[in-house]
């Protein structure tokens, strides 16, 4: 039988995942099957220890991710990190691998795709829900001479900043409190899935050098990609390269080979802009 793949979510109509992993499937020559599956919001674990039973490996979306976190035998570092799972892997002893690959997308769209250096740099967070949790170590790891954390609610950024510490220099805010232009700024709330933006200051913006990327994505610039242009960042890109990114990650876990993304996210640009 073909190795069967699935993407978990509710809802889980429209991923795009099926049809990222599809290509990289045909890009690198590799024979399996990726499809949604729409799992009951109080069934998740069943529903997943189901599909184990045939099926080699999964990604998890919203609201999966913490419960595949608990449903994993073992978790890669990052993934213990995040407290969340995006991608399981069946293992050769049948055990469950948990992973987290959203934040290493999120560090190989920006330096890869989009040539930003995060070494040394100042870099601003904004949000400090599950999306920023999960990126925290993969941006740590990069050495930045700051990693700001900035919520609506401080004790989450604070708490966030408390956890991570170790790992390096990472500093809770309000966004009242901010004010020092920084050379990254990560959209990570979900402020943009209604239209609306963290109340940031554009001070924070060093024209023509800031560099401004928004977690979500859409067919039109979102709220804040727009806000950024209005205040001359030096570019606004979306998470589209994001979601490419995370999905090689999780595919290289699977298979072994790494596709190439590039092709891959020009294909989905052109589909999105169609639509
Ligand atoms: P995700 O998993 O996408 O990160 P989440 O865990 O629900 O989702 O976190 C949502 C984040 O968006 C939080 O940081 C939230 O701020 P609070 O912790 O203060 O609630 C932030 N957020 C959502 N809507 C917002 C808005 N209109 N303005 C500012 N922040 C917002």
């Amino acid at each position: 039988m073909t190795d069967q793949y699935v993407v978990f979510g509710n809802p889980i109509a429209h991923s795009k995942s099926p049809l990222i992993h599809g290509l990289f499937a045909q890009q690198t020559g590799q024979a399996l099957s990726y499809q949604t599956a729409l799992a009951p919001l109080d069934r998740f674990t069943a529903f997943a220890r189901h599909f184990f039973e045939t099926g080699r490996g999964a990604n998890v979306t919203v609201p999966f991710k913490e419960e595949a976190y608990r449903l994993a035998d073992q978790l890669t570092e990052r993934g213990r990190r995040a407290g969340a799972v995006n991608t399981l892997a069946l293992q050769a002893d049948g055990s469950l691998l948990g992973d987290n690959t959203d934040g290493a997308g999120l560090v190989r769209d920006l330096k890869v795709n989009h040539g930003a250096t995060l070494k040394d740099k100042r870099i601003l967070l904004l949000g400090a829900g599950g999306a920023v949790r999960g990126a925290l170590e993969p941006l740590l790891s990069e050495e930045p001479h700051v990693l700001v954390v900035a919520n609506r609610t401080v004790e989450k950024a604070e708490q966030l900043a408390q956890e991570f510490a170790e790992l390096g220099p990472i500093l809770p805010a309000g966004y009242d409190w901010l004010d020092e232009p920084v050379d990254i700024i990560i959209n990570a709330t979900s402020a943009s899935l209604s239209g609306e933006l963290p109340p940031v200051s554009p001070s924070l913006i060093l024209s023509g050098e800031t560099f401004c990327y928004d977690m979500m994505y859409a067919k039109e610039p979102t709220a804040f990609c727009g806000w950024a242009r209005e205040h001359e960042a030096g570019q606004a890109v979306d998470g589209l390269g994001m979601l490419v990114e995370q999905a090689a990650e999780a595919f290289f876990l699977w298979r072994g080979v790494r596709p190439d993304s590039a092709p891959v996210l020009a294909e989905l640009r052109r589909l999105m802009a169609q639509a």
